[in-house]
């Protein structure tokens, strides 16, 4: 039987949260990072901390792999695209979108697969993702700094062969982690306006003053006067799309998407 205890919430209304909503304010991905090394135990209570994120249906839908080795973080960083960030870091976290332990528990139980339905995976990828942002700030609230790398999703197959993973296991990015060598100004974010609405979705199409007020915050903050610093890239990105394989590859590690 399920102990059901009567528990205090966490923080009183107005009371506590503060140092979470500072270190938000502030929080910035970094990329430089001090050549010491991130003690085994801390490492280790923050993923084990990480994993008390929420996840859909207690099914825990993912894996987590530390990376140390300097010869692994070198080759990842290859597959990233040679993202230095990676090559240098004391430490990795890999975030994985995992349906190879939930299959085995399905035959352990005399079961058979269902396949990876869309639902599923978006279920993997969801958890995935939450226990990843955890990590992140669990590591910031200790002084360490992070960045998220989804460049490892260029060589789906080569990361997934270079570590090792099962079927129906795919990287849905890493977690490069230090000491900052040098902690980068928080980038501003969309105003408010284009991006939080009351009840129902605001104006549609968004307002494209709000997104030009933007483009000047985003040239500021690069120390340029390009008057489409936001809009601009994104319209570039999304005329040259990324990782079109990307189907065909996570269908050979045996993920559907159906
Ligand atoms: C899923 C995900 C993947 C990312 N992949 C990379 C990456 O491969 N390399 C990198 O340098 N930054 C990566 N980033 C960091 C983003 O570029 C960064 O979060 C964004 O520009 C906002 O900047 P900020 O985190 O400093 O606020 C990634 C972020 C996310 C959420």
């Amino acid at each position: 039987m399920s102990q059901v205890q009567s528990a205090e919430p966490l923080a009183a209304e107005g009371q506590g949260g503060a140092d979470l909503f500072e270190l938000l304010a502030r929080r910035a991905s970094v990329r430089k990072f001090l050549p010491q090394p991130i003690p085994e135990e801390t490492l280790a209570r923050i993923v084990d901390h990480a994993r008390r994120a929420p996840t859909s249906s207690n099914l825990q839908a993912y894996s987590i792999l530390v990376v140390r080795e300097r010869a692994s973080l070198q080759a990842l960083a290859a597959f990233a695209g040679g993202q230095r960030q990676v090559a240098e870091a004391p430490a990795l976290l890999v975030f994985c979108a995992d349906l190879h332990r939930l299959s085995e528990v399905v035959a352990l139980r005399g079961g058979s697969w269902p396949g990876d339905n869309l639902d599923l995976s978006l279920v993997a990828v969801t958890d995935a993702a939450l226990v990843g942002m955890s990590a992140s700030l669990l590591a910031e609230s200790l002084g360490l700094g992070s960045v998220m790398i989804g460049g490892l999703r260029n060589d789906p197959e080569g990361v997934a062969s270079h570590l090792a993973l099962p079927p129906r296991v795919f990287v849905l990015f890493g977690l490069a982690l230090g000491v900052p060598a040098e902690y980068p100004p928080a980038k501003p974010r969309l105003p408010e306006g284009l991006v939080v609405f009351q009840e129902r979705y605001g104006e549609a199409p968004p307002d494209a003053a709000a997104i030009a007020e933007y483009d000047q915050h985003i040239a500021h903050f690069h120390q340029n006067d390009n008057p489409h610093a936001w809009s601009g890239r994104v319209a570039a990105d999304m005329a040259a799309p990324k990782r079109l394989e990307l189907r065909a590859q996570l269908a050979r590690l045996g993920w559907q998407f159906k």
